[in-house]
C-alpha cells in the first residue's frame, strides 16, 4: 500500500523540518548550503508561521512523516527524507499540494532549481514545471527559474 498525505505543520514538527533541511542533498539544492543551527531554524520557523503569504505541509507516507513542502509568496520548495526518495512519494505529494494551492485560489507557482543539479530538474519537468529563464550570479548561470500553472 502506498498512502501519501499532507498534514498541517505544528510546532512539534519544527525539529523534523530542521533534520530534513540539514541532509546533505537538500543543503546542496538550497541557496544557503551550510548546516543550519537550532537557533537560526527556530527564528526561521517563527517568521514563517507569522507570514500570511505562506502555506506549508508535512508529507506523510503510510502515516510516517517523510517530507516537507512550502509555498511562500508563490515560491515552492520541497524536501524528502533520503530513504524515501525514488518511490513516487514526491510526485504524489506535489500533485496534492498543487490541488491545495488551487483551492487556495493560486493560479501559478514559481521555483528555482540550481543549474548544477540537473537530476532534480528532471523531476520538476515530470511534475509539470516549465523553464522560464536562467538566473545569473556573479555573471555565471546559477539557477533555472521555473513556473507551474495550476
Ligand atoms: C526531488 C525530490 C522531491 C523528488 O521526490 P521523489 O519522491 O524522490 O521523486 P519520485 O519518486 O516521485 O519521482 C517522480 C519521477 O521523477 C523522476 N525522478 C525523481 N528524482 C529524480 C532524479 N534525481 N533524477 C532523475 N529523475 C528523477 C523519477 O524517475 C520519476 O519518474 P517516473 O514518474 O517517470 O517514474 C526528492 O528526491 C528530494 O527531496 N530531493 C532532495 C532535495 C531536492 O532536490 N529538492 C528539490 C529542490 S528544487
Amino acid at each position: 500500500m502506498m498512502n501519501v498525505e499532507l498534514k498541517p505543520v505544528e510546532k512539534k514538527d519544527w525539529k523534523f523540518i530542521l533534520h530534513l533541511r540539514n541532509q546533505e542533498d537538500v543543503r546542496l539544492a538550497c541557496h544557503d548550503t551550510s548546516i543550519i543551527d537550532d537557533e537560526t531554524h527556530l527564528k526561521y520557523m517563527q517568521k514563517m508561521v507569522a507570514d500570511k503569504e505562506k502555506n506549508h505541509w508535512i508529507i506523510t507516507y503510510n502515516k510516517k512523516d517523510v517530507g516537507y513542502i512550502k509555498i511562500v509568496n508563490l515560491e515552492f520548495g520541497s524536501m524528502l527524507l533520503n530513504d524515501y526518495r525514488g518511490k513516487g512519494i514526491g510526485k504524489q505529494a506535489y500533485a496534492l499540494v498543487f490541488k491545495e494551492a488551487k483551492k487556495l485560489g493560486l493560479t501559478k507557482l514559481t521555483a528555482q532549481v540550481k543549474i548544477n543539479r540537473e537530476t532534480s530538474l528532471e523531476f520538476e519537468m515530470k511534475t509539470g514545471w516549465v523553464k522560464k529563464g536562467i538566473i545569473y550570479k556573479n555573471n555565471k548561470p546559477y539557477a533555472f527559474s521555473l513556473e507551474k500553472s495550476l
